[in-house]
């Protein structure tokens, strides 16, 4: 086989088989939107309680909407919240509150979410919608740098009674989180961590890339963990859970 040939044969397998190309393809309002089978999954899958689509809209008209969580993730994470009959959950970065409402919605008449969030701009967005949908009773909004609720949960004798954590505010903090959240979850409860590819800078990350670097550290901390089973899932910027041995 002359070599152009061998070239050609070579790179066809490459484009039929996937080989060399990343699977990662972000969030269905972000990265995703143009991606076709991103958009089926979507289309396909998506129920979305209406108070969320207009939460979703709303928060679309923010310039930080890309923090937003992915509506097919947060769907995930309500059904592993039911999965496992949680009652108790936390949200470390609540943003405009997507995730929050959803836990909340998915939730019975008892549950309630803690919603760490440091940005008066955010809660104030979020509080109206939460009123909308009926659930502002079951969400406590604990407007902090949110190690300082974590802390306070702690101190309040919560440690191993939570049933769900959903990690997704400053990387900077983000082992220091998990830390915390182990300690407030009971046995079988579940650490859900975003962002854990970072748009796939994690693989290989610039040295002069200190956040990237501190999620990969993380993502090989918990690989080695014998606290948790985990599974790390290409959705939305890429998400961990770990479950708590
Ligand atoms: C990626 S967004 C969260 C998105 C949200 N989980 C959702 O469902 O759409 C991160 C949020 O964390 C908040 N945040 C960052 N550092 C924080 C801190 N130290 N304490 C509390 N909130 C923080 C930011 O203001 C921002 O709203």
């Amino acid at each position: 086989m002359t070599d152009i040939k061998l070239l050609f044969c070579v790179g066809l397998a490459v484009v039929l088989t996937g080989v060399g190309k990343s699977a990662f393809i972000g969030k269905s309002h972000s990265g995703g939107k143009d991606d076709p089978v991103l958009q089926y999954v979507v289309n396909n899958s998506l129920r979305e309680h209406p108070v969320l689509t207009k939460l979703r809209l709303r928060t679309l008209e923010d310039q930080w909407s890309i923090m937003m969580v992915a509506s097919e993730q947060a769907q995930f994470m309500a059904n592993l919240i039911r999965l496992i009959n949680a009652t108790k959950a936390i949200e470390i970065g609540m943003y405009t509150g997507y995730n929050t409402l959803s836990m909340a919605l998915a939730m019975p008449e008892n549950g309630k979410v803690v919603a760490c969030e440091i940005e008066d701009t955010y809660v104030n967005i979020a509080k109206p919608f939460f009123k909308e949908a009926g659930v502002e009773d079951k969400i406590d909004v604990r407007h902090d740098i949110a190690m300082k609720t974590l802390d306070a949960l702690i101190g309040a004798g919560e440690a191993g009674t939570y049933d769900f954590v959903f990690i997704d505010a400053d990387k900077f903090n983000y082992d220091r989180y998990y830390e915390k959240s182990l300690e407030l979850i009971r046995r079988g409860g579940i650490i859900a961590i975003d962002n854990v590819l970072w748009s796939g800078r994690v693989v290989n990350p610039d040295p002069s890339d200190l956040t990237s670097q501190g999620l990969d550290a993380l993502n090989k901390k918990l690989h080695k963990d014998q606290r948790i089973d985990l599974s790390m899932l290409i959705v939305g910027d890429g998400l961990t859970i770990a479950i708590k041995r």
